[in-house]
């Protein structure tokens, strides 16, 4: 704890913020045949610390960790988890209101576990589209490592059921994807890191675009038909960005970065649609929710959106230490720490991107 604090003081620390994770889609839509129930709900999630729920524990090294308390102070039992926020992920959440568990992380499963036929999380904290995003917490899986490993898993997959219904396995599974806040928070917007230097905005969301492009056309060549991508929120509006400003206002220039490169994932997205026969890939858009939330939290029963429950220094980072003091009433607060929502929080914001995912009426059974 003391390494970890003593750390923190000279690699800034941290992670991001997209918004989530998750498990679902248009699943209940896609699923009216019923035949192959099992597989229909096996869902592979990738991406960084807002759906991380635990790899990072087992990479001795990072420095991208949760695994201490305050973390999972209301998580059922008051465990950290290894999930950056003091309760459940929007993941979690989501799985729960489909009556699935929540995928667990990949680095929790010996080589040949069953449980992978269930669905795994990739996801880990400090992680980015970029090979060099977060790279002084050390150790974490790029999203390029959770390709790789899902790429393991298939294989594993093969040898336990066969070629064929490991294929068909993969091909009616749900994709998950969340990734992209930490190579704004702990790459472009870190001054002391060569890619906000060596680029303009316009040249590092094309290379962002690309890279991205290159790795779903990787996911679906392993099989990846049903793939939910979530956008990122207003990075300029987390506390850690705030306090660059010299009236704790959001950073406008970040929002509106962030708004760009959403539009063109988005655009991305149609155009791998068109490309990849049976592809259904989709961009959920939560900008403007978790917007909201913080422009008016008292609309959903919240009184501070502009600092978090913890009180972190962030001058040293912005997670919350053990040697912090977390907020009186955890409910009041959207922001947990510097960069993650609180429980209460990913509540709400699951429910919105529950009933925008399966907005359409409920399959007709037959
Ligand atoms: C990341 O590095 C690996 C090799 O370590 C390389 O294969 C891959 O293309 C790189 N990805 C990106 C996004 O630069
Ligand atoms: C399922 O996946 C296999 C190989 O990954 C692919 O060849 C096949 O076209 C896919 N089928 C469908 C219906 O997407
Ligand atoms: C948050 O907003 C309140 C008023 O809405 C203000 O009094 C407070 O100073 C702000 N805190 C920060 C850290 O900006
Ligand atoms: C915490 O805040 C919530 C929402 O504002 C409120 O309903 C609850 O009564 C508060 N709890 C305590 C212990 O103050
Ligand atoms: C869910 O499926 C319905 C009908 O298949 C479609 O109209 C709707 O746009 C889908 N929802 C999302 C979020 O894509
Ligand atoms: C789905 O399968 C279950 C069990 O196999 C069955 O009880 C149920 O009626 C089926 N539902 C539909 C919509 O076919």
């Amino acid at each position: 704890m003391a390494i970890l604090i003593f750390f923190s003081k000279y690699y800034l620390f941290m992670i991001l913020i997209t918004t989530m994770t998750a498990a679902a889609m248009n699943v209940t839509a896609a699923s009216t045949t019923n035949s192959s129930s099992s597989t229909l709900l096996t869902t592979f999630v990738f991406g960084d610390s807002l759906t991380e729920v635990g790899n990072n524990n087992y990479l001795q090294y990072s420095l991208a960790r949760s695994d201490y308390p305050w973390y999972g102070i209301d998580f059922g039992g008051g465990q950290a988890t290894g999930r950056f926020t003091n309760g459940r992920t929007i993941g979690d959440i989501i799985s729960a209101k489909l009556g699935i568990p929540s995928p667990p992380p990949y680095f929790s499963l010996s080589k040949d576990d069953d449980a992978l036929l269930k669905g795994v999380n990739y996801a880990s904290g400090g992680a980015g589209i970029l090979n060099d995003t977060g790279l002084y917490f050390i150790q974490r899986l790029s999203f390029d490592d959770q390709i790789n490993l899902f790429k393991k898993t298939k294989e594993t997959i093969k040898a336990k059921i066969g070629d064929e219904a490991a294929n068909k396995l993969c091909n009616e599974s749900m994709y998950f994807v969340g990734i992209g806040s930490n190579d704004y928070v702990n790459n472009y917007l870190q001054p002391f890191l060569s890619d906000g230097q060596q680029y303009t905005h316009d040249e590092f969301v094309e290379l962002m675009i690309s890279t991205l492009d290159q790795q779903l056309l990787r996911l679906y060549k392993l099989g990846a038909r049903k793939m939910i991508f979530h956008g990122l929120g207003p990075l300029g509006c987390i506390p850690s960005q705030r306090v660059k400003s010299k009236t704790g206002q959001c950073l406008k220039r970040v929002n509106e970065w962030v708004v760009e490169f959403n539009s063109k994932v988005k655009k991305l997205i149609v155009s791998l649609n068109g490309r990849l026969p049976s592809a259904k890939f989709m961009f959920a858009d939560t900008y403007q929710d978790v917007y909201d939330l913080i422009e008016k939290p008292e609309v959903y029963g919240f009184k501070v959106s502009n600092t978090s429950c913890c009180n972190v220094d962030t001058s040293i980072g912005g997670l919350c230490l053990p040697n912090s003091k977390p907020c009186q009433n955890r409910t009041d607060y959207v922001f947990w720490d510097a960069f993650h929502p609180s429980d209460a929080a990913n509540q709400v914001l699951a429910e919105k991107l529950f009933s925008s995912l399966f907005s359409a009426p409920p399959p007709k059974p037959h």
